[in-house]
């Protein structure tokens, strides 16, 4: 069975009504990502972040899947499908993706300030006073800005042994997501959907310059053809 490995971005999740990071002169929803996604954030004003991704896991729980999340789950069918995704969203699982890797993260998980492997679901808001069994306080279960990135490994293994490389809905300007596409064997196919391209087309590029919910949908006829 051929093997896709598919590395979506905050595109994807766009026509849902999740806004992207960098389409809004670098703010998102009025913050400048810097002021609410760092250690040094959370260390300095701790509830104007608890109350940044309260009101993100609010807005998540608000939104659906849209066709682009849903397309991607019909090539299950023929192909054996790996999804690396930067987002902290939920969609692509609630569409109905079995494997899903998360790079930067998951905004319905939080987990303990004192031991990183105590996680929990979380669906409320998270406050200040809000612990793990050990007494800690609870923070995101996300990625931050000058974090590590522990699901790399992973999404290097995948790429490593993939047939065809789809990527959705990303600026390719985040490290080290963005270097990933250079673990998939050379000459790999590669198909690029996003209104915005930032790479140009080659032999082995193909470029789909249009909305997730159109080019996903093109792209997944084409490959069940
Ligand atoms: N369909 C597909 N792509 C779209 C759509 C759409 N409807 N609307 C916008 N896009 C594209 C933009 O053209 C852009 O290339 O989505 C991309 C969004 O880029 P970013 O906002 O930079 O998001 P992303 O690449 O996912 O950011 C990476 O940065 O802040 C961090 O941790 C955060 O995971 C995030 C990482």
């Amino acid at each position: 069975m051929k093997h896709i490995s598919i590395l979506t971005g905050a595109g994807i999740s766009a026509e849902s009504g999740v806004k992207t990071f960098r389409d809004h002169d670098g703010l998102w929803e009025g913050h400048d990502v810097m002021q609410v996604a760092t250690p040094q954030a959370f260390e300095k004003n701790p509830s104007l972040v608890l109350d940044f991704y309260n009101k993100r896991r609010q807005q998540l729980l608000a939104v659906q899947p849209n066709l682009a999340h849903q397309r991607l789950v019909d090539l299950e069918t023929k192909f054996k499908v790996d999804i690396i995704t930067q987002n902290v969203d939920d969609l692509h699982e609630r569409a109905g993706s079995s494997q899903v890797t998360h790079l930067h993260g998951e905004l319905m998980k939080v987990r303990s300030t004192f031991d990183h492997h105590l996680i929990y679901n979380w669906k409320k808001d998270l406050n200040l006073g809000d612990f793990c069994e050990h007494h800690h306080q609870l923070r995101p279960h996300v990625v931050w800005f000058g974090e590590a990135v522990p699901m790399m490994e992973k999404a290097i293994d995948i790429l490593k042994q993939t047939d065809l490389l789809i990527i959705i809905g990303t600026s390719m300007q985040v490290y080290p997501a963005a270097g990933l596409i250079d673990f998939a064997p050379s000459s790999t196919p590669i198909y690029f959907i996003d209104p915005n391209p930032s790479i140009s087309e080659s032999t082995d590029v193909h470029i789909y310059a249009e909305k997730a919910t159109t080019g996903v949908d093109k792209l997944v006829r084409k490959l069940l053809a």
